[in-house]
């Protein structure tokens, strides 16, 4: 996608030919910082501190550190471990472990003399998927926004939606947001209602900074506020992302979404999640029990961080001196809760039934 006319994706190899490239997320949207990385801690530390985030941007990114660390030693002794400890730099999003496994199977037949190169190569192939993948989610979610629009002609389509689900947390196009630039782009009049996505604002921060820079309409709206805009008919739809789907359609995703997919029942509203292929784990049956949540610094709530009029970027504590805070990262909402979702294969039920009609290949998967 553009930034001023620019194209970037949101990780790519540096002209050097090794080292790796990403727009450092924690700046946004006050400054567009490219960093370098060269090795696999500053890797590491890129995905444990948010530099990059989304759940397949991750996955991509790890992939790039091995690729960095096996240029220094390509021993299967330094595969396996490196493979390990950036699998441990977040727990709920599958795809950092799906994108580890696919580079495990792809590098451990490889002699250690060119694992280096395959690591590379099989790291591409791996970007070079999900923005196709991404591509096919957004073409598969227009005809949900198409018929919305051709129920009320002449008005904007009303989209809620929860964190950043755009190019930035994959490497290009999004999930739920490439199906909001896809209907952009074909001329169908939309309006994005952005969660602001506390604790650290995905939504006002880089959403609302994606959406801007791609001319689509928005306003940033406080977490609470998406039950009472369905109460009062302005949200059609609810677009979200996911970090992990279940063998029978439960979706892990940021804080929030399991309170609006409740507000969505309550009030009709039909509630889609977005996912690539990568973000599907067969092996999870009870998404509630099962899947790791993320506990983050509760200093994360305890502070806001923003930008001053002389273009400083503080943060303030708002909470009162002396509170504890408790800071769960994702939440779970329940397959029954979730009208369906929208896949690079096309859109079925959130249950087992809708994903093996779509994935026949994971039948098998425990
Ligand atoms: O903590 P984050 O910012 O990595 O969380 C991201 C999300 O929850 C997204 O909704 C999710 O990764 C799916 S969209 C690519």
């Amino acid at each position: 996608m553009k930034i001023d006319g620019v194209a970037y994706r949101s990780v790519w190899v540096d002209e050097d030919g090794w080292s790796v490239r990403i727009l450092d997320q924690t700046r946004l949207p006050w400054t567009v910082d490219i960093l370098r990385l060269t090795d696999e801690q500053q890797v590491a530390h890129a995905i444990k501190s948010m530099q990059v985030r989304g759940a397949p941007l991750i996955g991509a990114v790890a992939a790039y550190g091995l690729a960095l660390a096996l240029r220094r030693d390509a021993s299967d002794a330094a595969l396996e471990s490196v493979a390990a400890m950036l699998g441990e730099t977040r727990p709920t999003a599958i795809n950092l472990r799906w994108a580890l496994a696919r580079m495990l199977a792809a590098l451990r037949p490889v002699a250690p003399a060119a694992r280096a190169q395959a690591a590379y190569d099989a790291a591409a192939a791996i970007a070079e998927d999900d923005v196709e993948t991404c591509r096919s989610i957004g073409q598969h979610g227009l005809p949900l926004i198409q018929d919305i629009a051709a129920r009320k002609p002449g008005q904007p389509v009303n989209i809620l939606t929860h964190c950043n689900t755009g190019w930035i947390a994959t490497v290009d196009y999004g999930t739920a947001l490439s199906v909001i630039y896809q209907a952009h782009d074909a001329g169908i009049p939309v309006h994005v209602w952005v969660d602001e996505t506390r604790p650290r604002n995905q939504g006002s921060a880089l959403t609302a900074w994606e959406l801007g820079k791609h001319g689509v309409p928005h306003t940033v709206i406080a977490d609470n506020a998406g039950g009472h805009l369905m109460q009062h008919g302005q949200v059609d739809i609810v677009l979200v992302g996911t970090d992990r789907v279940t063998r029978h359609g439960d979706v892990a995703n940021k804080i929030g979404t399991y309170l609006k997919a409740l507000a969505c029942h309550d009030n009709n509203v039909p509630f889609w999640v977005a996912l690539p292929h990568s973000t599907l784990d067969m092996s999870v049956r009870d998404g509630l029990r099962e899947i790791p949540i993320e506990e983050r610094a509760a200093e994360e709530v305890l502070t806001v961080t923003g930008q001053t009029a002389d273009g400083k970027v503080v943060t303030v504590r708002t909470a009162a001196p002396g509170s504890a805070g408790a800071n769960p990262a994702f939440d779970v909402t329940p397959a029954r809760l979730v009208t369906g979702l929208i896949t690079e294969r096309g859109r079925c039920d959130a249950s087992e039934a809708g994903l093996l009609g779509l994935y026949p290949e994971f039948a098998a998967k425990a």
